[in-house]
């Protein structure tokens, strides 16, 4: 990666050097089995008591409100609760209403820089959350747990291609100038991915084969924070890592407040809300990575899958071994080891992963540029409204139950029948 750092943009020095980002998931990956923390502890950090007490805690509100207006998995709550639906449920609707009033630290000029700065540096935004942030966020053998219950992201290919494109969706919606006003598509469907997580949630806790006590509350505060940091501050560290130098502090700042403000509308307790400042962040970070990063086997499977993107048909996708190497310029060496990814042999792979990372990096190196940035924010904005147009299945269902082979104690549930 020397080419990336040598070629780089020289934004201003005293900027937040996001490498510290990638590096605490780096080190967090090394130091397995451990008996301490691999970070120094300071007074941003936060204690091992409240770390225990957010993996206990989900969404209170959001959660008694499905169960107190028994809101099944089909109805379109939120959007009968946004448009004021005579039928929408009254619970839900009055948790809606009053998140239709943003908090006073919202600022919405910074929101529309943070939004600008997805738009700007799409390809290394999005080449740093496929790689790091998914694939690298998948060493966290308990998020994995969660997340391979719904069978999406290691289900067929056609599967987790969909998943990542509605996850592109909503980032489309989230980062569209003006789109989190209240009421608007991005507001909407910030609404809905909580109102899924819930459902996720209930489901899970309902299956009995969820062991709480030995894997946490599923999407508890914890695992929301630290992936609203793998949205935030890995994105900024992977951006200044293709890009060769950090962005400018006014940009770090408002792509922060953009997410500050997504996990506010996703529920995010406030006191584990980090997206305040990059020194919150880090520490925040760290200290959710060391208690989280934890390779295991759930992880590995979704790794490969998301990875491999496997056709229907049971076949891998060609392309495996390229996307490998390029991962492994994001995650480390010891972390893709953990995740058990295969070192990329054939010269061609690694020749075309090196393309791929030459590549990006030279791009990113042109959305630094104050006129060319410009006009790319400007084609790149085109192509994230053209994926919004097209999205029609945009009202977040949840498909599909989860897949019971991936709940260790399933065998024991008598209220599972398969
Ligand atoms: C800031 C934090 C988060 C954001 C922005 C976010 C975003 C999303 C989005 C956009 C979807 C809809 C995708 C679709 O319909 O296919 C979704 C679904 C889902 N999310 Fe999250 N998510 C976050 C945190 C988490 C966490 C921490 C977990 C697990 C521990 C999780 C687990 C799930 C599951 C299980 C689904 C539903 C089905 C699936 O696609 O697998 N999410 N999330």
């Amino acid at each position: 990666m020397e080419f990336l750092r040598r070629g780089g943009w020289r934004g201003a020095t005293t900027d937040h050097d996001w490498s510290s980002a990638r590096r605490a998931l780096h080190a967090a990956a090394a130091l397995r089995p451990r008996s301490k923390s691999p970070f120094a502890c300071t007074d941003e950090h936060i204690s091992p008591d409240a770390l225990r007490a957010a993996r206990s805690t989900a969404d209170p509100l959001f959660d008694d409100a499905l169960d107190a207006d028994r809101i099944d998995d089909t109805c379109d709550a939120v959007a009968s609760c946004a448009g004021g639906a005579s039928y929408a449920p009254p619970v839900l609707a009055a948790l809606v209403a009053a998140l239709a009033h943003p908090p006073a630290w919202v600022d919405w000029d910074q929101v529309r820089v943070g939004q600008d700065v997805f738009a700007r540096y799409l390809p290394a935004c999005t080449a740093t959350l496929y790689h790091l942030s998914l694939v690298g966020g998948f060493s966290a053998e308990r998020i994995a747990r969660v997340v391979a219950s719904t069978g999406y992201l290691n289900g067929n290919g056609r599967d987790v291609l969909a998943r990542i494109l509605e996850t592109a969706t909503f980032l489309a919606h989230v980062t569209e100038p003006g789109g989190l006003r209240p009421h608007r598509p991005g507001w909407t469907a910030a609404l809905r991915v909580r109102l899924l997580h819930c459902r996720v949630r209930r489901r899970l806790r309902r299956s009995c084969a969820w062991d709480a006590r030995a894997w946490d509350e599923p999407i508890n505060a914890a695992q929301l924070a630290v992936t609203q940091l793998a949205f935030s501050a890995m994105v900024l560290s992977g951006v200044q890592l293709l890009a060769g130098a950090p962005l400018p502090q006014a940009q770090q700042d408002g792509y922060l407040h953009l997410w500050r403000y997504i996990g506010w509308l996703l529920g995010i307790p406030d006191e584990h809300n980090a997206c305040v400042s990059a020194r919150t962040a880090q520490a925040h970070l760290e200290s959710h990575l060391s208690y989280l990063i934890e390779p295991g086997p759930i992880g590995m499977g979704v790794a490969h899958a998301v990875l491999a993107l496997r056709l229907p048909s049971g076949e891998p996708e060609a392309r495996f071994a390229q996307r490998v190497h390029v991962c492994r310029a994001f995650i480390g060496d010891d972390l893709a080891d953990s995740l058990r990814l295969p070192r990329p042999r054939r010269a061609r792979d690694i020749f075309l992963g090196r393309i791929e990372l030459r590549l990006l990096s030279a791009y990113s190196q042109l959305c630094t540029l104050p006129v060319l940035g410009q006009v790319l924010l400007r084609v790149h904005r085109w192509g994230l409204r053209l994926l919004a147009a097209r999205s029609t299945r945009f009202g977040f269902p949840l498909r599909r139950e989860p897949l019971i082979e991936h709940m260790a104690r399933a065998s024991e549930c008598p209220f599972i029948a398969g």
